[in-house]
């Protein structure tokens, strides 16, 4: 018997029920991860997909359903919050979430990304008091912004300039995206973070590998390929390089926690995860 069938017939009808919404959801690694986790941690629970086209409507059919957690992914990061109960601390300033408790009928919001990315480099590297270079603006780079700048300094730089600048409420300096504001930060910079999507099934990178010096951490948080463009000139030239399976381990981890309250194991997760990149 395969271990999916196994994993199927531990199931009864008051397993717990957890799912990501959003749209496309088919891509998506969370699945795979957060079952073999309740598999291993012998919890009575399955993890769904569910492409959603009326995000209101879904809501109250999980409420209905009383479907104990889920993750949420694009497009509906940013609009959920007002669908929910609540929204846990740093979800509010952040305005995107990416994952719900259902806490005795309450829906919970919380957003997990920032987590990722802070445990992500500190797996690697020491991120107290160090000058932190951010490429990009969007949602990954919002909660990115909010948990680092409580460590070190935190600068942004994104392509267009406004939304870099309305970062800076929640404690980094914007700037413009351009050669020359990239090769003067970088200077000063202890760390390089591609919050952006460029290098995602391609083979583009926004930093010329001129601008990379060894004692650079380099991290992307881009992890198909596992290892972008942007991460080989790292690489190669002797730079500390962080890859975005990290931050989706991470982030997946404080999702599971919030849910279970069950820290799992980070390498596991990892190598579950990876085992499925091979098959994409
Ligand atoms: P996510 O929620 O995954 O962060 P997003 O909100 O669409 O996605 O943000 C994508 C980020 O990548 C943005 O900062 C975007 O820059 P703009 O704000 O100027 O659009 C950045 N980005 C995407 N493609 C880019 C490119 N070719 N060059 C520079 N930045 C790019």
């Amino acid at each position: 018997m395969s271990e999916i069938d196994n994993e199927m017939r531990r199931l009864d009808k008051k397993s717990n029920v957890f799912a990501l919404i959003g749209n496309p959801v088919k891509y998506s690694l969370s699945p795979i991860i957060h079952n073999k986790l309740f598999y291993k941690h012998d919890i009575k629970a399955t993890y769904i997909t569910l492409e959603v086209e009326d995000l209101e409507r879904s809501i109250q059919d999980m409420r209905m359903l009383d479907i104990k957690g889920f993750n949420v992914t694009m497009p509906y990061k940013d609009g959920i919050a007002k669908y929910l109960d609540e929204v846990a601390e740093g979800g509010e300033k952040i305005g995107s979430l990416n994952t719900v408790v259902n806490e005795d009928g309450e829906f919970i919001g919380h957003n997990t990304d920032g987590f990722g990315a802070r445990e992500a480099l500190r797996r690697f590297t020491d991120i107290e008091g160090k000058d932190i270079l951010i490429l990009g603006a969007g949602g990954a780079a919002k909660a990115i912004v909010y948990e680092l700048s409580k460590y070190g300094e935190v600068t942004v730089l994104n392509r267009t300039v406004e939304k870099a600048k309305k970062l800076e409420r929640l404690g980094a300096e914007g700037k413009e995206l351009n050669e020359h504001n990239l090769e003067r930060e970088m200077r000063g910079s202890d760390i390089l973070i591609n919050a952006t999507s460029v290098g995602m099934n391609e083979e583009e990178s926004l930093v010329p590998s001129g601008f990379l010096r060894s004692r650079l951490t380099v991290f992307d948080i881009v992890y198909h390929p596992i290892e972008t463009k942007l991460l080989r000139d790292a690489r190669e030239k002797g730079c500390l390089v962080i890859d975005g399976l990290w931050m989706l381990i991470y982030q997946g981890l404080k999702s599971f926690k919030i849910w279970t309250g069950i820290r799992a194991d980070p390498d596991y997760m990892r190598k579950v995860a990876l085992r499925r990149l091979k098959d994409v």
